[in-house]
């Protein structure tokens, strides 16, 4: 079994993988939405602390084979929960199922918190309560076809909760696949990144971050490992002073939205994450911004059409290609879409185009590369 699992959304394991590379992880292995390493406390702690890619560090207890309800009960009970709880902490159970055995999470959920309290209840005539939002442990169990694993969930609320965010714009992107996507392109932190469709500002934020070395542990109030009894508060002190050398604090973070009311959002969520500096706002139709010089960089999350009529979906994008071929040589444009029919009408060729998901929902990550006389190459230094 890994030592440690660091779970994420499809697509974003190579750039994970890269970032614990760069963390000092050992024995490195991608998996589907998940990367495996090994290390020492020290780097469960910075894990936490530094990765903006990873919605969860678990690690991991037991793997085991099942077939029904019953031995799922009593393969929990092969654990000894008291190496990991007293009766008077607390638990939840988070369950993800990848089979035909069992239908319903929080009824399986249920049924593990059971064997774990019973085993209690029996050794120690008393048991630990539950508590959903703070609990001293949280069991995380996966089942996939037969084979249940049980980890202890280091992370605690997912990592993609950086703590900057006060509240959704429309349809606003998961911290970690807007790091992600940033990661995807290649950004240099140097050149100008610009986000013409910025809605609550996630994009532009996570690059501030990054290009500013801020880790998004900064913003953070908790993790789960903070209520073990192994806890060590001045090995965390220590890795949460760490930093990368200081950063060029000069803007070249773009970020515009044709609502008012998002754009103040958006800088309010930037405030509250200390990026206010790197970032210009600015409330426009993307046709009206006028960008910086390339060699630059656009990434954009548009309308998916959730609430839009296809035609004028189509119309929009196609005034996002026309706008690109016109306002950005020299630029990469990359743009994040789940309509394969709107995509196809910003009459531009993509390469490569990257398959990830937005929620549920399957999209593709596409590179239009805008030729200025020659082509410009990117490189990934922050
Ligand atoms: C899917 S949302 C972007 C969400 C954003 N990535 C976030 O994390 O909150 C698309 C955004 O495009 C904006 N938009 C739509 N038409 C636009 C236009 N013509 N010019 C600029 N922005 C536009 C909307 O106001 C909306 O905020």
């Amino acid at each position: 079994m890994p030592e440690y699992i660091a779970k994420t959304l499809f697509g974003l394991e190579q750039v994970l993988a890269d970032e614990l590379r760069e963390l000092g992880a050992g024995e490195i292995q991608i998996l589907n939405r998940a990367v495996s390493f090994s290390g020492d406390k020290k780097l469960l702690y910075r894990a936490n602390y530094n990765l903006r890619t990873a919605l969860k560090i678990l690690i991991p207890i037991k793997e085991g084979e099942i077939s029904n309800e019953q031995e799922l009960y009593e393969f929990v009970r092969t654990v000894n929960w008291s190496r990991f709880l007293g009766v008077e902490d607390t638990l939840a159970v988070e369950v993800s199922l990848s089979t035909n055995l069992f239908r319903h999470t929080q009824y399986i959920a249920q049924k593990i918190k059971d064997a774990v309290v019973d085993q209690f209840r029996e050794r120690f005539g008393s048991r630990p309560s539950v508590n959903l939002d703070n609990p001293t442990l949280r069991i995380n169990a996966f089942i996939n076809d037969k084979i249940v694993s049980l980890s202890r969930d280091s992370s605690g609320e997912s990592l993609h909760r950086r703590g900057y965010r006060v509240k959704q714009g429309p349809a606003p992107m998961n911290e970690v696949l807007a790091a992600g996507l940033i990661k995807l392109s290649g950004w240099d932190c140097a050149m100008p990144l610009v986000d013409f469709m910025c809605g609550s500002g996630t994009i532009a934020i996570e690059a501030a971050l990054l290009s500013l070395h801020i880790p998004p542990g900064d913003l953070r109030m908790e993790y789960g490992f903070q209520r073990w009894r192994d806890y060590e508060p001045e090995l965390f002190n220590e890795i949460s002073k760490e930093r990368k050398p200081a950063a060029d604090e000069k803007i070249n973070v773009y970020a515009s939205d044709i609502s008012a009311d998002v754009v103040r959002l958006a800088q309010r969520h930037a405030q509250n994450a200390g990026v206010l500096k790197k970032i210009r706002f600015t409330t426009c139709h993307f046709n009206d911004l006028l960008p910086p010089p390339p060699p630059g960089l656009v990434i954009i999350n548009p309308p998916y059409g959730e609430r839009i009529e296809q035609q004028n979906l189509n119309g929009l994008y196609q005034q996002i290609g026309d706008r690109l071929k016109n306002s950005y040589p020299g630029y990469d444009a990359w743009i994040i879409s789940s309509n394969a029919e709107a995509v196809k009408h910003i009459g531009l060729k993509p390469s490569p185009r990257i398959i990830v998901y937005n929620g549920q929902l399957e999209c593709r990550f596409n590179r239009y590369s805008l030729y200025a006389g020659s082509k410009k190459t990117t490189k990934t230094t922050c």
